[in-house]
């Protein structure tokens, strides 16, 4: 897929605007571009067949990537919670759920290109008839709810009647899949609940996701998914050097997930900026290898000149042999992408254990 959608943007870029063939090219450049928002939405949807629903806290959850949260959102964008202390339990998957979080956030940040507000709020709700007459497909019963709020643009009304629609999008080729929303409804729908879309109290959109609330109790502190059964939550902080957004964020989102605290950056540059200007340690270097400007084994030797204990992990989407030749010497850590959550937490956990000591 990246081979169609590099070769058709080669091409595009060299043939005139005015050229008739341009157009076909374009239309491939869309066709290829879909097909990869739909692959990765896939993928996400079969994954969740090995992650099942359990009983959640959604406070819980929301808590659990606050820090990813205030981190996708720009300077200028305020972020609240706005948490009900004592919400009634619901049954879902988790890795669902932060889907559902994340989807509608980045879809509050985007209506806020000037900055503004999001709040995330949860509460129990009881839908009695009335509720349900103002609101078709939704049933009566108990729920629990989450509403991501922003003080953005707004909806038109055919945006908002088709805002569930997969690949209905109003934004530029390239920023937007138009499949974000048809993921939420999807999750909210087989969980049993229902999406609501409400203009904000002067302006902005408001997404309400109901979920049933269920009447068992909720484990406190669910349990990592972890194959080795340590159920220790680390706190160790991990510099994570990817210049790929999607993949970055996927490995912030599994560290921290599982308790680790987790500063990002997009190239060698940005990373060696960060390492200087962090104010605590950093425990551990994760970093792709082939990045344009500076190579994760620059990267990496220009950290250890100043700090030679930091232990690293390569990532790579090159087998072994190859990234060898960029000069990461045989036998350091290293994990091929793509990987699982499992793959990665498990080599997190070698390296930070065996350099402890050091420490
Ligand atoms: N919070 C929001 N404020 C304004 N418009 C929104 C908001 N969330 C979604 N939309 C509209 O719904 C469309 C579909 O959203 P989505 O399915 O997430 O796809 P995408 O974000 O890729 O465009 C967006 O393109 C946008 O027009
Ligand atoms: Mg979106």
């Amino acid at each position: 897929m990246a081979v169609i959608l590099n070769c058709a943007t080669f091409l595009s870029e060299d043939i005139d605007r005015a050229d008739p063939k341009r157009k076909d090219v374009d239309e491939i450049l869309k066709a290829g571009e879909r097909a990869s928002a739909l692959t990765s939405q896939l993928l996400s949807f079969s994954r969740r067949e090995i992650v099942k629903a359990e009983i959640l806290d959604l406070n819980h959850v929301i808590s659990g990537i606050k820090s990813l949260l205030q981190r996708t959102a720009r300077e200028s964008i305020e972020v609240e919670l706005d948490l009900f202390p004592v919400l009634n339990p619901t049954k879902i998957d988790r890795g669902q759920l932060e889907q559902i979080i994340m989807n509608l956030s980045v879809n509050a940040l985007d209506a806020m290109p000037e900055g503004g507000r999001v709040v995330v709020k949860t509460a129990n709700v009881a839908v009695d008839e009335a509720a349900v007459r103002r609101y078709p497909g939704l049933r009566s019963g108990e729920y629990v709810t989450l509403a991501v709020s922003d003080t953005g643009r707004g909806m038109s009304s055919e945006a908002r009647a088709r805002a569930f629609e997969p690949f209905f999008t109003t934004k530029p080729r390239g920023a937007g899949t138009g499949l974000g929303l048809s993921t939420v409804y999807g999750i909210a729908q087989q969980a049993g609940g229902h999406v609501i879309i409400d203009n904000g109290a002067d302006a902005g959109t408001t997404f309400t996701v109901y979920l049933p609330a269920t009447s068992v109790r909720v484990e406190q502190t669910p349990l990592p998914v972890d194959a080795s059964g340590d159920e220790r939550r680390s706190r160790e902080t991990i510099l994570v050097v990817e210049d790929e957004d999607g993949v970055r964020s996927v490995v912030d989102r599994i560290l921290s997930r599982e308790g680790y605290e987790v500063v990002t950056a997009a190239s060698g540059p940005e990373a060696l900026e960060t390492f200087v200007r962090h104010s605590g340690p950093i425990h551990l270097l994760l970093t792709d290898v082939v990045m344009p400007g500076m190579s994760g084994k620059e990267l990496a030797d220009r950290v250890k000149k100043a700090n030679p204990e930091t232990p690293v992990i390569y990532m790579s989407g090159y087998p072994e042999q190859i990234t060898t030749q960029e000069g990461v010497e045989a036998g350091q850590t290293y994990i091929q992408k793509p990987f699982t959550a499992r793959e990665l937490l498990s080599k997190v956990r070698d390296v930070n254990l065996s350099a402890t000591g050091s420490f």
